[in-house]
């Protein structure tokens, strides 16, 4: 992880030979996320309980006084600069692809009626591991839309700057994500998690008490192809169980129903995948919020078998574990001194998450590595995490 002095002065130091200068620049980060419990509801009207990290996007911008929007990442300086214009903005391929995540969000402010009469230029750098599942792309668009509201002093509210990444994810860049991500990198506050219903938008932050207790992500490092179109197609499974479902009742989201109202209803979805589907959106969603209710009154144990229950379902039931995190969260269970793991995120590769007690950290590290290692022939990487806050503006470089 890096340090914020050093990442400011990159940031200007790249600025001044990219841009010329960096009088009048602006410096801003927007944390990435790992989600407690709560996988694959947040399209499904049910609950999740993410908490933003320490790590994210780190961005340095400042109007200028034409139309063009000039952009720059650290990350990708093999890319060069990306030129384009706030009077044109479409999606992009190839090379400068990457800048679809910052222009999506311009294009749903203006969608919104936020006018742009100049256009801007940003140096962006992230510090989330690539491909890990840890949400830098809602980092890099909930960064821009929090830079944009401030360089241009735009009224717009966290939870708005949420929405406003989603719709640039999904109708610019083109990827159907909830709205899970952009909303716990806009609302993140620092040592809590966020219990989001994502059918009203309604929150709380609830304080992430673990008592000699620590996050640990484990990277997985393999990302496997058809993410995207599995990722889909999970969408459209569980829309077809709740059509199916709705052809007696009126429930709006598979988020509506307890297990209970299910187990009676399961039958009316014919599809057997499609009814393990929802079974999972269901449950789940039950699972999220009895968690939240044992963090509240301090019973760890509880809520680490929740997360297990979790992973057995994404495993079995939703399909969207992979081999790779099977063997890390079924090595993690079966130290004494881990209260819970689980595959996080979207699946098919990505990170577990794991509540690990202090003093089991080292055999929990030692374990997995030469666990997966045996059976992978592969590297496990570890980062031990806290609760950041959401966007902010940093001072410049000291
Ligand atoms: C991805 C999506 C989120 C959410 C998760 C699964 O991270 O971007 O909206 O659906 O998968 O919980």
């Amino acid at each position: 992880m890096t340090e914020a002095f050093d990442v400011q002065k990159t940031l200007h130091d790249t600025f001044e030979t990219v841009f010329g200068n960096a009088a009048d620049v602006r410096y801003y980060f927007a944390p990435g996320r790992v989600n407690l419990i709560g996988e694959h509801t947040d399209y499904n009207g049910g609950h999740v309980f993410p908490c933003a990290l320490t790590v994210g996007t780190y961005g340095a911008a400042r109007l200028r006084e034409d139309k063009q929007i000039r952009l720059y990442s650290v990350n990708r300086a093999m890319n060069g600069i990306s030129f384009s214009s706030v009077e044109d903005l479409r999606p992009l391929t190839g090379e400068q692809s990457w800048t679809n995540y910052i222009r999506g969000v311009v294009w749903s402010m203006q969608n919104r009626n936020y006018e742009f009469d100049t256009g801007f230029e940003m140096v962006i750098y992230g510090d989330i591991p690539a491909g890990a599942g840890l949400s830098s792309s809602a980092s890099l668009e909930v960064l821009t839309g929090y830079a944009l509201t401030d360089l241009y002093h735009f009224p717009t509210s966290g939870p708005e700057l949420a929405i406003i990444g989603q719709d640039a994810e999904n109708n610019f860049c083109g990827l159907s994500c909830g709205i899970m991500d952009q909303f716990a990198s806009a609302m993140g506050e620092e040592d809590h998690a966020l219990f989001l219903d994502t059918a009203t938008l309604q929150y709380e932050s609830v304080p992430l008490n673990l008592k000699g207790a620590k996050i640990l992500i484990t990277n997985t490092n393999v990302k496997h192809s058809l993410v995207d179109s599995e990722y889909n197609e999970r969408r459209r499974q569980c829309a077809q169980a709740l059509a199916d479902l709705q052809t007696v009742t009126d429930i709006r989201s598979l988020g509506e129903l307890t297990c209970d109202r299910f187990d009676k209803l399961k039958a009316l979805i014919p599809d057997e995948t499609n009814r393990r589907r929802a079974k999972h959106a269901v449950y789940e969603n039950a699972r999220a919020t009895e968690a939240v209710r044992a963090l509240k009154e301090g019973d760890l144990a509880a809520f680490g078998k929740l997360m297990n229950a979790s992973h057995v379902s994404l495993r079995d039931d939703f399909e969207t574990s992979c081999r790779e995190a099977d063997i890390l969260a079924e090595a993690a269970w079966e130290i004494p001194g881990v209260y819970g793991s689980r595959i996080t995120g979207g699946g098919f590769g990505g990170c577990t998450v794991s509540i690990v007690r202090d003093e089991a950290t080292e055999e929990f590290r030692t374990k997995l590595s030469e666990r997966y290692q045996k059976e992978t022939g592969k590297t496990c990487d570890f980062y031990e995490v806290r609760a950041g806050m959401g966007p902010h503006v940093l001072d410049g470089p000291a």
